[in-house]
């Protein structure tokens, strides 16, 4: 594992990037992500892995300078498609002020594409997802069900504007919110992606050593899901996520399998869980309001009780 006096964020609590200082006023943030398309439109796709892989900095409260392109693409559909692609992450890029300054191309029979992005963040000002405190507040910004609704979408039973909605919410910058919290200065925060809400909280309370409380009635869920959960539609992921969990997470015996998997579903581009003081929420709250940040759901709090456990309640 790297270590190093420099190294203000590693690989230890398995945080949304690594975070490097330069000097007293300067330290990078270094992420990568990538992954499959999650809707026929190239356009679009190129717009969600691009928010997503922005994420990262802006979780850990930085400001995204500069990227590269990962890409992965079949050699007969590269001439007619990855320009569209690549667009949209460059548009992506533009609206959050990050470069893209490069990138790589190979032949892959599935298509991935992603970013590595560099940020910039003053020393001591990075957000980590292990520091929670008893007595914080979780607020999320994006509502959650994006696996259940892109799932449905590759079955051809999620409706257009059920789609397109998804679509928008994943292609959203998590950059308002980060610059919400950065102004109002909170303890800790990851964004949701792959391993759902209770993945990535489950790394905050084990990293933090502390316990947390969820209200699967306080937790947004976008329009949609409930009625492809009915049919069935999960993603393997979430399966995984929810598989995952089973050793951390206390649900209560009035939960319904479907909520539980809800819970687990594993996101795109989702948003920021943020652990804030609780004399800070309205400032919070205000701030992200300021920042046109639509989803500022309270979903739950934070104990000294049951570290590294999260107990999820109705
Ligand atoms: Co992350
Ligand atoms: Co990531």
């Amino acid at each position: 594992m790297a270590n190093h006096p420099d190294l203000l964020v590693g690989t230890e609590h398995g945080d949304d990037a690594a975070v490097y200082r330069l000097d007293e006023k300067t330290a990078i943030i270094v992420t990568v992500d990538f992954f499959t398309p999650i809707t026929d439109d190239p356009y679009e796709f190129g717009l969600v892995a691009a928010a997503n892989s922005l994420s990262d900095v802006y979780a850990m409260g930085g400001k995204p300078l500069v990227a590269l392109n990962i890409v992965g693409f079949p050699s007969e559909l590269a001439v007619e498609m990855l320009g569209d692609v690549l667009k949209g992450g460059y548009d992506k890029a533009t609206e959050a002020g990050c470069l893209i300054v490069g990138g790589h191309t190979v032949d892959d029979a599935e298509p991935k594409y992603g970013l590595s992005v560099v940020g910039l963040i003053e020393p001591g000002k990075e957000v980590s997802n292990s520091n929670a405190q008893p007595g914080d507040v979780l607020v999320l910004t994006k509502a959650i069900g994006t696996g259940i609704i892109t799932t449905g979408c590759k079955q051809g039973i999620t409706p257009d504007a059920i789609l397109k909605n998804a679509v928008a919410v994943m292609a959203e910058l998590n950059k308002g919110a980060s610059e919400a919290m950065m102004r109002v200065g909170v303890n800790s925060c990851t964004d949701i992606t792959g391993f759902g809400l209770m993945g990535h909280l489950r790394g905050m309370v084990r990293g933090s050593n502390v316990g947390a409380r969820i209200r699967v009635a306080d937790v947004p869920v976008l329009p949609g899901v409930w009625e492809l959960l009915e049919k069935g539609t999960v993603p393997g992921g979430t399966f995984r996520n929810m598989a995952g969990v089973k050793d951390c997470v206390d649900w209560d015996d009035s939960l319904t399998e479907e909520q539980r998997l809800l819970m687990c579903d594993a996101q795109t581009s989702g948003g920021l869980l943020i652990s804030v003081p609780e004399s800070k929420l309205d400032q919070l709250l205000s701030e992200l309001e300021a920042s046109g940040v639509q989803t500022r759901a309270v979903v739950g709090d934070i104990t000294a009780e049951n570290p590294g456990r999260i107990g999820v309640s109705p």
